[in-house]
């Protein structure tokens, strides 16, 4: 079972330089600010999934007949105990492993069915994929940084820059495009990844303890960010978290243990 908090309101992985980016954005749009989700469409959409490591011989059962749907243009919160699956869910929904069994269908592709090709351009067009370490290139500055998904693609440098500039914008980092790693807070540092996990105009993000090493006021400003790319710019946002006070500003808190949600 779901825990729902109601708050009413209106409602395309970027590892550290993604592979997958030699197919982003090849019919790119800048941020669909307009772009208005279908009410009631669900986008990601689990259906018995399981998901079975093997240590040697020894089967590990990670997720257990999950079935989960998710519309477009939530903002939903997912919980659990460490070990519980969290991040294995996240990286199935994000192209980045496939199922044992069961379906996962997101923004309508297969998971399961899909080649290695096709995953890499999947996430390209899709996911954008923020994690609680920021995994910045020290010897970049914050431009380069949000430019590296798109160094594969067909756009010209300055097309590049462009778009790069804006994610920072979206960020709110104009002031701070220059700045390498290392001259910028952890707050800051998390900006640059949100902006390289949204340069290419994802349709899902998929944040993995996006504020976990974040002071208070940071992981706060991070969360409002977080909470204006969905309500402003229409993405789908999947963020698991160890913090109720993060959980509380998603639309839907899910609660996963053991491989199952509650
Ligand atoms: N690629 C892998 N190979 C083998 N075992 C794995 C693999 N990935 C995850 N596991 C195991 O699956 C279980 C769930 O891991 P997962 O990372 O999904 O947990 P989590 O809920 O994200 O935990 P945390 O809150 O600590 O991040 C763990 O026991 C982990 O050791
Ligand atoms: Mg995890």
């Amino acid at each position: 079972m779901s825990t729902e908090t109601t708050k009413e309101r209106e409602s395309d992985p970027n590892r550290d330089v993604p592979p997958d980016a030699a197919v982003a954005a090849d019919e790119p749009k800048p941020y669909r600010k307009n772009a208005s989700p279908e009410k009631g469409k669900t986008i990601i959409d689990m259906s018995a999934v399981t998901k079975t490591f093997f240590r040697g011989k020894e089967p590990l059962t990670v997720l257990d007949g999950l079935s989960l749907a998710i519309e477009e243009g939530a903002f939903e919160a997912l919980m659990g105990p460490s070990g519980s699956g969290k991040s294995t869910l996240l990286n199935l929904i994000a192209g980045l492993d496939r199922p044992t069994s069961g379906k996962a269908t997101v923004a309508g592709h297969d998971i399961g069915a899909m080649s290695d090709g096709e995953l890499a351009k999947f996430r390209a067009r899709h996911i954008g994929f923020i994690f609680q370490s920021y995994n910045l290139m020290p010897v970049l500055t914050a431009r380069e940084n949000v430019e590296l998904p798109l160094l594969l693609t067909k756009l010209s440098g300055a097309e590049r820059k462009k778009r790069a500039e804006t994610a920072l914008r979206v960020t709110g980092l104009e002031n701070r495009m220059d700045h390498y790693p290392r001259q910028l807070s952890g707050g800051q540092e998390q900006r640059v990844a949100i902006a390289r996990a949204i340069v290419h105009d994802p349709t899902i993000l998929v944040c993995d303890e996006p504020t976990g090493d974040l002071d208070r006021k940071s992981a706060d400003d991070i969360l409002e960010l977080l909470t204006k790319l969905n309500v402003d710019f229409k993405k789908t946002i999947l963020m698991v978290t160890h913090d109720p006070a993060a959980a509380e500003r998603a639309t839907v808190t899910r609660h996963l243990n053991k491989g199952k949600l509650e």
